[in-house]
């Protein structure tokens, strides 16, 4: 069994993430989604539409999530690898090489190409456009 995982925020799901996981799914048998939680994205200085377990609840309902645990701090990538057998890290390219120091010779590492024209902040945008 190849198991592979991923991070992210996941805040108000569209097809950009379901490609990213379907592609993420599809190097392994098994798709973990290490979600950034509530209180790790505020220390990033962000903050999310939808909560930690909506945006949990929602992830688990997609055809190509097999397991969702989270993620609250920048570190835990090698304990995760350890801990669940991590064979693939795979995330979109706006990451490209970001974690290949901390990850080399522990895993796979896969960048996948992001969906263009969608993201959260546009989705936002377009909404206060409309109601103004
Ligand atoms: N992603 C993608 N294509 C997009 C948007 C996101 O492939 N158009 C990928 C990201 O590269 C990441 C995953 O989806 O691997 C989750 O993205 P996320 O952490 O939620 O945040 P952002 O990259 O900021 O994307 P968005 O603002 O759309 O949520």
């Amino acid at each position: 069994m190849k198991r592979v995982i991923t991070y992210g925020t996941y805040d108000l799901l569209h097809y950009g993430h379901i490609a990213l996981l379907r592609r993420a799914r599809a190097l392994g048998d098994f798709l973990m989604v290490a979600l950034s939680s509530d209180e790790f994205n505020a220390g990033k200085g962000k903050r999310a539409y939808f909560s930690y377990e909506q945006r949990k609840a929602m992830l688990e309902a997609v055809r190509y999530v097999d397991m969702v645990v989270p993620e609250r701090t920048w570190g835990q990538k090698s304990q995760d690898i350890d801990e669940y057998g991590i064979d693939v890290f795979v995330i979109g390219d706006d990451w490209v090489d970001t974690f290949d120091e901390q990850l080399e010779g522990r895993c796979e590492i896969v960048y996948l190409p992001r969906t263009p024209e969608i993201d959260a902040s546009r989705m936002k945008e377009c909404c206060d456009t409309e109601e103004a």
